[in-house]
């Protein structure tokens, strides 16, 4: 999908049409296309008929343009949700403490531009995404505040975290929120939403190009394991690592058994994801939430759980050395070079947690009975195996780049990662669906 704002997408004018049902939304000046044929008069509300005249028409200038929210999102909005998401969480306000009084203070004074409150209206109208959008604000602005970065970085970082999902608005919402593994065409619409959100900012809006910059990096990782552009550490502004880790900590909490431990392991189990000071900062704010001890904790299936992770692991190690053997070609290569530091490294997450020889270290012995523990033990698994389906998505994208040769000797690497066993045509019945592609980007909520 390239995102271009000369048509207007079908979803988000959908949904702004949605939220123009309960909100004073309008044309704010003659929608005309590019024939200069008036479409749809200034003042005039937006209604359902505007998808019909609008979708097949080239536009003179992008509807987001075109459209005001004339009681729309503004910063108080913003200031009232935060407050509320403080008063409600006493995590949130032991994870930025003090330092919520300057994100505050900076959300209070942000210019929020025309096309940016019509698109939170509709996030808003639409669902939980104005929340989302203002939990990314004050954690990554609250982090960055105690971090004691200067007031105008500060400032980006919370305009960033504002608006790091505006590009959702653009993607088909049945992939959003769909709970099945979405196929690799469906993935890319989604996966794209970064760089579309970059796009609006930069056509739309008087932000610039850091704004842009931040949205376009806030589903990259360090390690160059993240989406859309797998950027590494160096092409990543100092901003965006706040957001990287905001944006995963808010789809951590917002699901209904978060807890700040399970919130930490997301961010903190792969060395090399997350920048280290906001993850330093993050684990300090875990020691006031002990981890209780489940009782229902089942260690047999924890034990299976674990073993089936390792075998897939090394299926994979080994897939990825037959693959090199078999004659790996130049495209082929880039993909293993880049895939096998990126293995390893979910390998030393594994043992470093503790969680790889738990069972084999202990044994019969090996009692729980430690919420920490049972913790990692329950949780390691599914945040490594989330990671493999993420890499085994990024082999199938990069299978288009193969011969045929490549292709068949990246088959068993393909089924390795996405937990099929390497004599399985495709992935293990029963596997677990992927998490929901966008919002959770950590094994833990699904
Ligand atoms: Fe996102
Ligand atoms: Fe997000």
């Amino acid at each position: 999908m390239t995102p271009s704002f000369d048509r207007a997408n079908a979803h988000a004018l959908a949904a702004l049409v949605e939220a123009g049902r309960r909100r004073d939304i309008a044309a704010c000046e003659d929608i005309v296309d590019d024939a200069g044929t008036k479409l749809w008069a200034r003042g005039q509300s937006i209604r359902p008929e505007l998808i019909e005249r609008l979708l097949v028409r080239k536009l003179r200038r992008p509807i987001e343009q075109c459209l005001t929210a004339r009681d729309g999102i503004a910063a108080s909005d913003v200031v009232r949700c935060i407050e509320r998401l403080l008063g409600g969480d006493r995590y949130l306000a032991a994870l930025v403490g003090g330092s919520a009084r300057d994100a505050l203070d900076v959300a209070r004074t942000l210019p929020l531009d025309g096309p940016v409150s019509l698109l939170l209206t509709a996030a808003e109208e639409g669902g939980r995404g104005f929340e989302h959008a203002c939990l990314g604000a004050l954690i990554a602005g609250g982090l960055a505040a105690r971090a004691g970065v200067g007031q105008a970085t500060l400032q980006r970082i919370v305009l960033g975290g504002l608006l790091h999902d505006l590009g959702e608005l653009y993607v088909n919402p049945e992939y959003l929120h769909s709970r099945r593994e979405l196929n690799l065409e469906e993935w890319r619409h989604v996966a794209v939403h970064p760089r579309i959100g970059a796009l609006f900012i930069r056509e739309n809006t008087r932000y610039g190009a850091t704004i842009a910059s931040i949205v376009d990096g806030h589903h990259e990782r360090q390690d160059g394991s993240g989406y859309p552009g797998r950027a590494t550490s160096s092409a990543l502004r100092d901003e965006t690592g706040w957001v990287i880790v905001a944006e995963t900590m808010a789809g951590v909490m917002s699901d209904p058994v978060a807890s700040p431990a399970r919130t930490l392991l997301a961010i903190g189990l792969v060395f090399g994801e997350y920048p280290l000071a906001p993850v330093g900062l993050v684990a300090s704010a875990q020691r006031p939430f002990p981890i209780e001890a489940d009782p229902g904790f089942d260690r047999v299936a924890a034990r299976a759980d674990i073993e089936a992770l390792r075998d897939a692991l090394r299926g994979a190690h080994a897939a990825a050395r037959e693959a090199e053997l078999n004659g790996a070609g130049a495209a082929e290569r880039r993909s293993l070079s880049r895939l096998a530091p990126l293995l390893r490294r979910l390998d030393l997450a594994f043992v470093s947690s503790g969680a790889a020889h738990f069972f084999e270290l202990l044994g019969a012995a090996a009692e729980t009975g430690d919420g920490e523990v049972e913790l990692q033990l329950r949780l390691v698994p599914r945040e490594l195996r989330w990671r493999m389906r993420s890499l085994a998505r990024d082999v199938a994208h990069d299978l288009e780049t193969f011969t045929d040769a490549g292709r068949r000797a990246f088959a068993p690497m393909l089924d390795a990662l996405r937990g099929a066993s390497p004599a399985s045509p495709s992935a293990a019945p029963g596997a677990p669906p992927d998490p929901p592609a966008v919002a959770a980007q950590s094994a833990t909520v699904d």
